[in-house]
């Protein structure tokens, strides 16, 4: 089984969202069995809390359900857990490297990196409003593609 983690800073916007929309894809290619999928925070504030309501009301209508997700911190753990860390923007990427020490034998990794627009980030829709939040999942479904492609080359599944 192969695992990916979606990291943002809150975990209830970006990362959940990406999540919703990688879990659609990796059923619709039929690797439900072989590709786990997860998200987290590297901040612990929303901790428990679902997903932010903008970002499950924007999911839903687009046709993802993130109702069953609840934030929680990015552990350093994980590590050892997932074969793909990948973050939303340049300052969790940041964070991530100093959490792991260059120890990481996976791939850690920027979203939109996946969509060949390389450094550019997913930006934090927490302080705006509902376009912006359809704005993340704009960004995210080609990124969350080039992402199932590169594993599917990389792993021959
Ligand atoms: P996210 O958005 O990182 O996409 O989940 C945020 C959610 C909450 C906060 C910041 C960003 N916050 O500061 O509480």
């Amino acid at each position: 089984m192969l695992s990916v983690v979606f990291v943002c800073l809150g975990n209830i916007c970006r990362s959940p969202s990406a999540e919703g929309v990688f879990q659609a894809l990796i059923d619709a290619a039929g690797l439900t069995e072989q590709i786990s999928v997860d998200s987290a925070g590297t901040g612990g504030w929303h901790v428990g809390d679902p997903p932010d309501e903008r970002a499950r009301r924007v999911a839903a209508e687009l046709g993802y359900d993130l109702s069953a997700q609840r934030a929680r911190q990015f552990q350093i753990a994980d590590f050892d857990k997932f074969d793909y860390v990948i973050a939303m923007d340049r300052s969790n990427l940041d964070n991530l490297h100093r959490l792991g020490h260059g120890e990481f034998s996976g791939e850690l990794g920027l979203m939109l990196d996946y969509a060949g627009r390389i450094g550019e980030e997913v930006p934090d829709p927490y302080y705006g409003e509902i376009e912006d939040y359809y704005h993340v999942f704009d960004l995210l479904k080609p990124a969350a593609e080039g992402l199932l492609a590169h594993i599917r080359e990389t792993h021959t599944i």
